[in-house]
């Protein structure tokens, strides 16, 4: 049995990482495969993470690179379907919402491939959201879906997925987490390496603060009340600020890098896996528009504040460290001094979110193939 496993840009390649590894265990027979579309290139952006996660090398790369949704989209496709005809697999793994997640699900059911999804089910039921599309599209052609949270499998129901497709297993990037956490790299090492000796000067602690979300960086005004934010945020808490490179370019053509410069708020390129983990472990409160950090934030137990009007991962906000603040300045920065005075939400650790949600789908996957591939009755 060949299993082709398709990653693409950044959030996929922890997700990816516990599967391969809990599947090689279970099932050592699957000629197991990796394909990646290049949908993101950088070092910072992939490379690193294949590194540091102990992922093996792709056995194919389609280097798609940038584009809008649609030629994003379509030329992973385009690029998708003679690779899945060379390969031949009997069935392909995607992960997550990002465009390469449905690009590839999608040549494969046209082509009668079975296609597993793993992070399926999650719901911001807005549909303004590119990963929204992406999630909802993408489980609708699913044949074998893993859930993280119990809400999951509601959602998918209320969409008409057959109930025995879908599998709750927990959450494939805290597995990750889990495994990594005594490797990761102290805030001190990163201050370092990133020439600002003495930015933390006593013990009060730090901020960090990310983004990358379409809507609040590809708007010249969200964008400016959100650096206006990490500027107010600062004069309470020095913030450390890992910039995406499409935050980057945004922030530099709208003209609003100047509002950053300041001895408080330290910027540094997209962090390593192991690094960003450092950071939010020893972090007093996260801002991100992030999906996975909301998640590894409530992990951690660390307090995040979530810079979106939605979240389609409401179990970090029911049982987690999570809060909704949407992007305007005043609500953020109150909902900020309350986590100073309070320290936030303590939060607990959801159901399944044990460090053994890739080996649940592993086992599932191993009985499924021995379903699809036992040969029919006499
Ligand atoms: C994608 C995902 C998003 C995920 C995010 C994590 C989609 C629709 N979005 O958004 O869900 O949270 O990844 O990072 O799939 N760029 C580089 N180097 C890279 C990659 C990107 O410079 O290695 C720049 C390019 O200018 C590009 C821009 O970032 O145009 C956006 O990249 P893209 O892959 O389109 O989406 P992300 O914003 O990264």
């Amino acid at each position: 049995f060949r299993l082709l496993c398709v990653v693409g840009a950044r959030p996929n390649f922890m997700k990816i990482a516990p599967i391969m590894a809990a599947l090689g265990d279970v099932s050592p027979d699957i000629d197991m495969r990796l394909l990646h579309t290049g949908q993101h290139y950088d070092a910072a952006m992939s490379h690193q993470y294949f590194e540091a996660l102990g992922i093996p090398a792709p056995d194919v790369n389609l280097e798609v690179g940038a584009g809008s949704h649609a030629v994003q989209t379509a030329e992973i496709m385009r690029r998708f379907e003679p690779a899945l005809d060379e390969q031949m697999p009997d069935a392909i793994l995607v992960v997550g919402d990002v465009n390469s997640t449905l690009a590839c699900a999608l040549v494969a059911a046209k082509k009668g491939v079975p296609v597993i999804h793993v992070e399926a089910g999650l719901r911001s039921h807005d549909r303004r959201m590119a990963e929204e599309i992406n999630r909802v599209l993408t489980d609708q052609i699913a044949d074998l879906l893993f859930t993280t949270e119990r809400e999951g499998r509601n959602n998918l129901l209320r969409e008409g997925i057959a109930e025995e497709r879908i599998h709750f297993v927990g959450n494939v990037m805290i597995d990750t987490l889990r495994r990594n956490l005594d490797h990761a790299v102290p805030v001190e090492t990163i201050i370092q390496q990133s020439g600002a000796v003495g930015f933390l000067k006593d013990t009060e602690g730090y901020a960090v603060f990310t983004l990358h979300r379409a809507s609040n960086v590809d708007d010249p005004e969200t964008l400016d009340g959100l650096m206006k934010t990490v500027e107010m945020v600062s004069k309470t808490l020095p913030v450390i600020f890992p910039m995406h490179p499409r935050t980057r370019s945004m922030a530099a053509r709208y003209g609003l890098t100047a509002l950053l410069d300041s001895s408080r708020i330290l910027l540094v390129p997209s962090m390593g896996y192991l690094e960003m983990l450092g950071l939010m472990r020893d972090a007093r409160v996260v801002l991100t528009d992030s999906g996975g950090i909301q998640e590894e934030t409530t992990a951690l137990g660390v307090p995040c504040i979530t810079l979106r009007e939605n979240t389609e991962r409401p179990i970090t906000l029911i049982e987690g460290t999570n809060t909704l603040a949407g992007v305007d300045p005043e609500n953020i920065l109150k909902i900020f001094d309350d986590v100073m005075r309070t320290g936030g939400k303590t939060g607990r650790i959801p159901e399944f979110w044990d460090g053994r949600a890739a080996l649940r789908i592993a086992q599932v996957i191993h009985a499924w193939i021995r379903s699809v591939t036992a040969p029919a009755p006499a």
